[in-house]
Formats: structure tokens, C-alpha cells, sequence
């Protein structure tokens, strides 16, 4: 496929580096496998994620100049307050630092022990948030989701037919749509797949919240696969889908184009009231939430810029053009392109390593050994027996690699093709009780 011209040319630079393969086979040793232990100095092109490591634009820097750092009825959170309102449609937001500290608002405020939450797939931590207060997690994507291979445009929808059962059943206490779907595959939404989720979540009284962190990738999606909305703006959509919820969490690492930041908003104001009560408590007032003036500059513009087509053209155009290029090879993707990471699907070509073996974790390891890369693994890894698929993600920062870094990691994911058939597995040998893929400790299986 056509490479995407940049919409946007380098002011600033920040040198990488490569370390040799010696040093390298050193440092995997040191991590004990784990890719979160390495220093990022010591990592050439880093794919671990896109959250709050993108480049910031000039008019970002130039807004963190003008912050204002008081405590309370700062400038900057008045800047931020408009534009998240103007970005949702929703009034009187509550910032936060970033994503999981909403979770864990949203957890104590409407969950408790043996309480049902249904979504298309959590992210690791919002389930990790509602596993600590004793939730029962339902994921349940589109029956579509499990054909990796297959076109459909929108693998990141609920299953309406068992969303409809549970609630009917009983005891679902929030039902939470993730826009794109990032554990399953940064597939999209379709807007009107949220619109049927939520007319039934409206039938049943139960409240529907998004996870909008990437809601602008989202609507970019909606806007081109869904003919109904072609002759929308992205900004329109993006209010459009608030439109159909309760209330939603944003991580600003990702769409809000920050390094730092996130906000929650609900429509029933008794919830509001407590969720400032407890912000108060853990994260600071809420006129700043744990945020530095600087951050709620940067996450203010950052909201406007994300909805820049142009901008979302090119970042999706990036994803499309590293998934074809690992289709290209032979390996299996998560298809069509989702919006922020290409996903590889190993348990095919690394058949030889069973999945209590982390096969994915296996390539996750490789890509460092031969080329300083650094992506990570969702699969049985980080999810245990939850996992559907054995993915090693490679999530794209914002604004920051260019053609050839990705030319590069093909180049390197062709060379461990041709012999695959060499990767070994792996076992913990430490694990801790929550989220264990970002502590855990690894040795090869010889
Ligand atoms: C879909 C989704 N939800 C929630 C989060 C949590 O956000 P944060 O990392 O800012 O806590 C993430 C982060 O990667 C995410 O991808």
C-alpha cells in the first residue's frame, strides 16, 4: 500500500539507539524476560504502547508555557473543563491522571462483590479495577471478532444477542463499550452497533459507560466503513456516540495526544457528587485531579487536535501500512487495519509452542533479540485463561515513527519468519496476584 504523506513536518529530534546483540541478549537476561524492565534507551523502535507517547504539536508546547499551576480554579483546568465539554457534550467533567484512576472510581461507585459488568472487552486494567472490588467480567464481542482474517469492518461490536440475555438474566451492574475495542484487535465500534447496546442497556436500567480513549480513531472508522455516517465530520460522530451513554472515561494518553491526563463524566449527579468526594481523596481537587497545569494545557489542545481528519488519516494510514506489510510475510494479523497497534495472531505460526507456553511472548522476546523492538504480548500472558487470541501488539506512538522505522521492523519480522520454527517458550518463575504481565518474571523453556 501507499505510504501516508505526514501531515506535519519534525521541529524537534530525540536521538535512538541501537545496542548491539550482545548487549541486547544481556539486558533480556537482566529483565527476565519482561520487555517492561528494559531501559528505553536500550530500545531501538518501542511499540509497547501508544499511551502518552506520541509527540506533542508546537501549539501543545506553546499552551504548557502559558499554564496555570494553582491549586484550585486554575486557568488551565477552566481551558480543559471547555474543550472536554465541547469534545463530549457532556458538562461538569472530573479530571483524573490518567485512564485507571477513573476505572477504579467508576469500580466503587456502582460495583461490589459478585456485581455482573458486560463490554465488548475490557482493557487489562479497567478488569483489573473491577476484578479488585470482586466483579464478574462478561466480555462478549461480535460472534464476527473470532474470524481474524475476514473484512468485516467492525470487530470491536458487542454480541447484541448476549448482551440482551445477560440483562435479562439479571445482576449487570454497567455495561462498558470500548471505542476501538483494544484488546480485541484496536478493531472499531459501529456507531449504530453502541446506538442498539444502548437502547437495551436503556430497556434493562442499567447504565452504559464508554472507555473513549480512542473514541476519535473510532469515529475516523465509523466515518469510512459505515456509509451512513460518510458525509459526517469526525467531530460529529465522536459527539454523536457520547450521545448514547451514561456517562464515559477518556485516557488523554491516547486521543486526548498527551503524554499524561485522562477525565471521567456521568450524568447522574449523585454519582458525580461521590466521584468527587473520592477524587478528593486519591487523586487532588477537582480543579486538577492529580494533573499539573501543564498537563491540562496539553490534553486541552490535544482533544481539539485529535479530531483533525487529515491527522487521523495518516495515523490509521500507518497502522494499515505495518499490517499489510506482516500479512505481506505470511504471519497472521488481526484484519482489517484497527486504529492505534497492528496485532500478529501467533498461534498458527508458532503452533510448536502451546499456549501455557506464551507463544506470543515468545515472538515479543525475538523482535527485541534481533532488532531492539519492543511491542508486547496480549495473550495468555496477560490474561491467563480469559485470553481469545495469542497477540503481540505493536502500538504506533503519535506523530513520531516514519516509513522506514516501520520498514525496519518488517525487515526484522521477515528474518524471524524464515525461522520460526526455532522459538522456544517460555515459564513465570514470579508472578504477582493483579496484572501480572507488567511484574512477572520469565525463563526460556530449553
Ligand atoms: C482501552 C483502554 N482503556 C483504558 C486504558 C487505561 O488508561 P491509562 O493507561 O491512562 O490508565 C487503556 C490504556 O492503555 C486502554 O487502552
Amino acid at each position: 500500500m501507499r505510504y501516508p504523506v505526514e501531515p506535519f513536518r519534525i521541529k524537534v529530534v530525540e536521538p535512538i539507539n541501537l545496542p548491539s546483540p550482545e548487549e541486547r541478549e544481556r539486558l533480556l537476561v537482566e529483565a527476565k524476560y519482561n520487555l517492561f524492565k528494559i531501559p528505553s534507551e536500550k530500545v531501538f523502535i518501542d511499540f509497547l504502547t501508544d499511551s502518552g507517547t506520541g509527540a506533542l504539536s508546537h501549539h501543545q508546547w506553546a499552551a504548557m508555557m502559558e499554564a496555570d499551576e494553582s491549586y484550585a480554579g486554575s486557568r488551565s483546568w477552566f481551558r480543559l473543563k471547555r474543550a472536554i465539554e465541547e469534545f463530549s457534550g457532556y458538562e461538569d467533567p472530573i479530571p483524573v491522571h490518567q485512564g485507571r484512576a477513573a476505572e477504579k472510581l467508576l469500580a466503587t461507585i456502582y460495583l461490589h462483590e459478585g456485581a455482573k459488568v458486560v463490554s465488548n472487552t475490557l482493557f487489562d486494567t479497567t478488569r483489573g479495577n473491577f476484578l479488585a472490588v470482586g466483579a464478574e467480567i462478561y466480555d462478549i464481542p461480535t460472534p464476527e471478532a473470532l474470524d481474524i482474517s475476514s473484512d468485516y469492518p467492525f470487530k470491536g461490536n458487542i454480541d447484541l444477542n448476549r448482551l440482551e440475555e445477560l440483562l435479562k438474566e439479571g445482576g449487570v451492574k454497567l455495561v462498558v463499550m470500548v471505542l476501538t475495542n483494544n484488546t480485541g484487535g484496536g478493531q472499531p465500534v459501529d456507531l449504530d452497533n453502541l446506538k442498539e447496546a444502548y437502547a437495551l442497556t436503556q430497556r434493562y436500567g442499567v447504565p452504559l459507560i464508554i472507555d473513549a480513549c480512542r473514541i476519535a480513531e473510532n469515529a475516523y472508522f465509523v466515518k469510512r466503513r459505515n456509509p451512513k455516517y460518510s458525509g459526517w465530520s469526525v467531530k460529529d460522530i465522536v459527539l454523536e456516540s457520547f450521545r448514547y451513554s451514561d456517562g464515559a472515561f477518556m485516557s488523554g494518553k491516547k486521543d486526548g495526544l498527551s503524554n499524561m491526563g485522562g477525565f471521567l463524566v456521568l450524568r447522574d449527579e449523585r454519582k458525580r457528587m461521590r466521584a468527587k468526594e473520592l477524587l478528593i481523596l486519591w487523586e487532588g481537587f477537582i480543579h486538577y485531579g492529580g494533573l499539573s497545569g501543564r498537563d491540562m494545557e496539553s490534553m486541552a489542545v490535544g482533544l481539539k487536535e485529535s479530531l483533525d481528519e487529515r491527522y487521523l488519516e495518516h495515523r490509521t494510514g500507518q497502522v494499515a501500512y505495518l499490517t499489510e506489510g506482516i500479512r505481506e510475510i505470511g504471519w497472521d494479523v488481526m484484519w482489517p487495519p484497527g486504529g492505534h497497534a497492528a496485532y500478529i495472531e501467533v498461534s498458527e505460526a508458532l503452533a510448536h509452542i502451546p499456549k501455557e507456553q506464551f507463544p506470543a511472548h515468545s515472538l515479543v522476546v525475538e523482535l527485541y533479540r534481533r532488532g531492539a523492538i519492543r511491542t508486547v504480548e496480549v495473550g495468555s500472558l496477560m490474561f491467563k485463561d480469559a485470553a481469545r487470541y495469542e497477540f503481540v501488539r505493536f502500538a504506533i506512538p503519535r506523530r513520531m515513527y516514519s516509513r522506514a522505522h516501520l520498514d525496519y521492523t518488517l525487515d526484522v519480522l521477515r528474518d524471524i519468519y524464515a525461522s520460526k520454527g526455532n522459538l522456544r517458550g517460555f515459564r513465570i518463575t514470579y508472578e504477582p496476584p493483579h496484572l501480572r504481565h507488567f511484574l512477572a518474571e520469565l525463563e526460556p523453556i530449553l
